[in-house]
């Protein structure tokens, strides 16, 4: 369902992504792990067109995706989740929700609002729709803003650090709602630095070091016989700490 090939980015002279090649099938959930700095959270923005690649292409459902010209388009199809949430903290719970589809006008905003109660039922949140950001708790925000990215009906999810930003007894309730969608069927790409998370997680995993996927392989490859050094000493340094 989505192919990247030889896929470059630099930032003015500063090359970030050296020829990144990655298959996902429907139904993968791959996980990324890699130092920081290596290029992970770049590689996510530029399959979301947040970043446009220097070099290479990204092959969705049969079209590249990097020259189209209508990008929401695009991002209806692949939904993005960030660390820090991205709510805006003027708007409550069900406007943070519903902005993006009625300004695009791709619901009106009462479809949406119907919508966005349901899917917030779905998960217990129906008590917070008229909260603003800052009066709900870190979790709550988390999966606020999954929510909003299911909206679109995505039929992939890129998860970058979703639970870097939370306190532990929080990091629950967000895996528990990831671990929903992938009942549900939903394609997944997380970055995340929870090992164990993403050991039993995800059925793919890749490591990347430097701007390159240096190891890619089953959870069980990755993590039970890793074999480059530079995984290795990152596997080590993470479970040393
Ligand atoms: N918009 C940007 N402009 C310049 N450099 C950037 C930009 N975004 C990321 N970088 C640089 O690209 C490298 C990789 O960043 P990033 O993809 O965020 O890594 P990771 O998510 O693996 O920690 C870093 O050296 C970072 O400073
Ligand atoms: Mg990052």
């Amino acid at each position: 369902m989505l192919e990247i090939n030889n896929l470059h980015k630099s930032f003015g002279s500063k090359e970030v992504l050296k020829g990144i090649n990655l298959k996902v099938n429907k139904g993968d959930i791959i996980g990324i792990i890699g130092p920081s700095g290596c290029g992970k959270s770049t590689l996510l923005r530029c399959i979301n067109l947040l970043e446009l690649p220097s070099e290479g292409n990204i092959i969705f459902d049969g079209n590249d995706i990097i020259h189209e010209k209508d990008k929401l388009a695009v991002r209806k199809n692949i939904g993005m989740v960030f660390q820090q949430f991205n709510l805006f903290n003027h708007l409550t719970v069900i406007d943070n929700i519903v902005l993006a589809p009625v300004m695009n006008k791709l619901m009106i905003k009462k479809e949406a609002e119907e919508k966005a109660i349901q899917l917030l039922k779905d998960i217990n949140l129906e008590d917070v729709i008229n909260n603003y950001p800052n009066q709900i708790s870190g979790g709550q925000k988390q999966r606020v803003a999954i929510v909003r990215a299911l909206m679109m009906n995505p039929k992939i999810m890129l998860f970058d650090e979703p639970t870097s930003a939370l306190d532990p007894e929080m990091i629950g309730e967000v895996t528990n709602l990831m671990k929903k969608l992938v009942k549900d069927g939903m394609t997944m790409l997380i970055v995340s630095h929870e090992l164990n998370f993403i050991k039993n997680f995800c059925n793919r995993v890749i490591f990347m070091d430097d701007g390159i996927i240096v190891e890619e392989g089953s959870s069980k490859e990755i993590f039970n016989n890793p074999k480059d050094e530079r995984l290795k000493s990152f596997l080590d340094k993470i479970n040393n700490k």
